[in-house]
C-alpha cells in the first residue's frame, strides 16, 4: 500500500516536471496532427510578467454544471496578431483586427525551420536558412524550445526572436507571410516596436507566437491555425500541423 503511494507520488511528480511535447494524434492512414498550441492554464507565462498570468480559468460550480469564466490578455498563450497590435489608429478602422485577419494565410504548406542556438533572427540567420523562394509560411523553431521558456512561469526577457534588420529582410526579400515562432513575440525584447512596425505594416504578414514546438522535428507540413474572432488587435489561436503525406482528399 504505502509503496504503491510512494510510487503515485514519484508517477505525479514525474509528470509535474517532465516537459509536455507537443501532442500526436495518429491514424492508421498515416496521418498525424500535431498540436502546436500552449494549453491555456492557470499561472502560465505572460508578457513581462514575473508572476504569470495568473487565474485566467475561474470555474464556477452552478447546483448542477460547471461554467468556467475567462480573463486573459489577448497574448496569453498562443495567439495571432493584427495589424491594430501596433498601429494604435487602426484599432478603429475595419480590416485591421483579428475578425479580418486573411485565413488564407493561416491555413496551408509551412517549412518548420531550425535557427542557430547562438543568436537572435538576424539577416545572416535569414540568409543561412536557404528558405526555398516563393515560401509563404514559415515556423522558426529557437533556442526558446530548446530552453522550454514556456514551461516557466516567469517571463524570460533575452529569449530569441528577430532583430530589426531581420524582419527589414523578411519583407524585402521574401513573400513570407506567416511567421510563427516559440515564445511570445517574434520581436526581440528591446527593439518590440521597430519589428513589428516593420513586419504588420503591409497588413500582409501575421505573426503566430507562442507555438509549441518540442518534439517537432524540421520540414514540410501542412498547418492549420485557426483564431478565435475576435474583434480584437490579437486572438488565441488552435495551431496544428499534419504530415505533408496525410491523404487530405480522400472523401468523408
Ligand atoms: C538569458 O539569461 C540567462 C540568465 O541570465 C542565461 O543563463 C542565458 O544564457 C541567457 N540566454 C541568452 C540567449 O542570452
Ligand atoms: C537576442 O536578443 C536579446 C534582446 O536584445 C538578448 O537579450 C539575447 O541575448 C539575444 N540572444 C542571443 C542568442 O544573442
Amino acid at each position: 500500500m504505502i509503496s504503491c503511494l510512494i510510487f503515485l507520488a514519484m508517477a505525479y511528480i514525474a509528470l509535474l516536471t517532465t516537459p509536455s511535447f507537443a501532442t500526436t494524434f495518429e491514424e492508421s492512414d498515416g496521418c498525424k496532427i500535431y498540436d502546436i498550441t500552449q494549453p491555456i492554464r492557470n499561472n502560465m507565462a505572460s508578457f513581462d510578467s514575473n508572476i504569470g498570468a495568473g487565474q485566467v480559468i475561474k470555474e464556477n460550480y452552478g447546483r448542477v454544471t460547471v461554467t468556467g469564466t475567462l480573463v486573459m490578455s489577448t497574448h496569453v498563450g498562443t495567439h495571432v496578431d493584427a495589424p491594430s497590435h501596433i498601429f494604435k489608429k487602426l484599432l478603429n478602422r475595419a480590416g485591421f483586427k483579428v475578425d479580418s485577419l486573411d485565413l488564407k494565410t493561416l491555413v496551408g504548406p509551412v517549412l518548420v525551420v531550425e535557427t542557430p542556438k547562438d543568436s537572435n533572427i538576424t539577416t545572416q540567420v535569414l540568409e543561412s536558412l536557404h528558405i526555398p523562394e516563393g515560401t509563404e509560411r514559415v515556423i522558426f523553431k529557437t533556442s526558446n524550445t530548446d530552453n522550454s521558456l514556456m514551461d516557466k512561469q516567469e517571463f524570460v526577457g533575452n529569449y530569441t526572436g528577430f532583430t530589426k534588420d531581420g524582419a527589414k529582410w523578411l519583407v524585402k526579400n521574401t513573400r513570407i507571410k506567416f511567421v510563427g515562432i516559440d515564445y511570445m513575440s517574434v520581436a526581440i525584447k528591446d527593439k518590440v516596436y521597430s519589428v513589428y512596425k516593420r513586419l504588420l505594416k503591409g497588413n500582409s504578414i501575421i505573426p503566430v507566437e507562442n507555438l509549441k514546438l518540442d518534439g517537432i522535428e524540421p520540414g514540410p507540413y501542412n498547418v492549420y491555425c485557426l483564431p478565435l474572432r475576435l474583434i480584437a488587435e490579437a486572438a488565441p489561436v488552435r495551431c496544428v500541423l499534419v504530415n505533408t503525406t496525410c491523404p487530405m482528399e480522400n472523401g468523408y
